[in-house]
């Protein structure tokens, strides 16, 4: 396939004349993967009733089995979830907690996640600790310690970002999966930002439950997300919809939860093969490059400084926005940056402060991120 950078972004639809450094919010997906779903819509469409019955049931299986190849487990541990949005859900919608319980998050953690945790706390009576984790992160350690020290005896779930939101910081979710366990603490890794950022061995994590998008980092269509369950963790778990399935075991329950627009699954398959034609690890080394050079050379330009070391990215990373800019509206500093420079960016916000989040994918080169180096954003 084509050199990265922008030879590349012709397989995409991105509109001309901008320049997209926002992948990481919501991904954008190749034509051919997009026409793949298209003809699996056109398949349904011509007779929905053999398609559902006589076709739908294995078809699923298939695409959870290539996916499952692909993360390191079985297919018959992995099922489709529209996003990692809902697997996370359903994980925690299905805990039995009892008052004073408790469930370990970081302040780095997914706003809709935290929501949701907070929502089955309420319902519960169990508690939210969120482990402190300041920026900039020195180092691994430093991330281990904040959230070992909140392991307490009443924890009974830690919930972890893969890679997170804000920043793109890759946590070292095996080595602190492993502590938590030896607390008798469930791991339950929300996992949005990994597929195809990091190379992922989801069954050798010694976590209960994994959830992630593959419509972020994978090419997939939106709505393509999946939910991992080890055996264990599998007894009790239920989709957000309870359907037809109930009871009848991980894939019955999750692969039908209503009438859906299948598509997004199906076409998992295209995404991965036009994932895999890119060459992953000249993909991530791409990314990985372009994303640590840009947000390093926009620090210096800025005199502000990074998230965190390079070692703990993959193709995002964050620079602190100058002081003048730290009581502006994130939304607001978006649309000005689209608006007067052309470019797609995110600005989010942790611990009261105001950062800028780069991402990096394989139709990104290094002019994109010109117009953020030359001057300031508008307030
Ligand atoms: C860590 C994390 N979790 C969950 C999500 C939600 O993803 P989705 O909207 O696809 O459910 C995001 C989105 O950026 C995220 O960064």
């Amino acid at each position: 396939m084509s050199a990265f950078g922008w030879p590349l972004r012709r397989r995409f639809l991105l509109e001309p004349g901008t320049a997209f450094l926002n992948h990481g919010s919501f991904g954008t997906t190749p034509r051919r993967v997009l026409a793949a779903a298209r003809r699996w819509q056109r398949r349904m469409e011509a007779n929905p009733d053999r398609f559902v019955r006589e076709i739908l049931p294995g078809a699923l299986r298939d695409a959870a089995a290539r996916l499952a190849g692909f993360l390191s487990c079985s297919e018959r541990d992995l099922v489709f979830v529209e996003n990692a949005t809902s697997g996370a859900n359903a994980v925690l919608r299905s805990l039995e907690l009892r008052p004073g319980d408790e469930i370990l998050a970081t302040t780095h953690g997914y706003n809709a996640v935290r929501q949701a945790m907070r929502y089955v706390c309420s319902r519960t009576g169990a508690k939210l600790v969120e482990a402190r984790i300041d920026l900039p992160v020195k180092n691994e350690s430093d991330l281990i310690a904040s959230i070992q020290n909140n392991i307490g005896k009443r924890t009974r779930l830690l919930v972890l970002d893969h890679v997170s939101s804000p920043t793109g910081l890759i946590f070292p979710v095996k080595r602190l999966a492993a502590l938590a366990r030896r607390r008798g603490v469930q791991v339950l890794i929300d996992g949005a930002h990994a597929p195809g950022q990091l190379d992922l061995d989801i069954a050798s994590l010694g976590v209960d439950w994994y959830t992630g998008n593959c419509h972020k980092w994978l090419f997939a269509p939106k709505g393509c997300g999946f939910l991992w369950a080890r055996k264990s963790a599998q007894r009790g778990l239920h989709p957000l919809a309870i359907s037809h399935g109930y009871g009848k075991g991980l894939a019955a329950e999750f692969d039908w939860t209503g009438t859906r627009d299948f598509s997004a699954w199906l076409a998992i398959t295209a995404a991965l093969d036009f994932y895999s034609r890119l060459n992953p690890q000249r993909l991530r080394a791409h990314n990985h490059r372009l994303a640590i050079e840009s947000a390093t050379a926009i620090s210096r330009a800025w005199g502000m400084p990074l998230d965190g070391p390079p070692e703990l990215h993959g193709s995002m990373m964050a620079v602190r926005l100058p002081d003048s800019l730290q009581r502006s509206d994130p939304a607001r500093l978006m649309s000005r940056y689209l608006t007067l420079r052309r470019t797609v960016v995110a600005v989010m916000q942790i611990g009261g402060a105001r950062w800028l989040r780069l991402s990096a994918q394989a139709y990104n080169s290094p002019g994109d991120y010109a117009a953020l180096l030359r001057t300031l954003p508008e307030k």
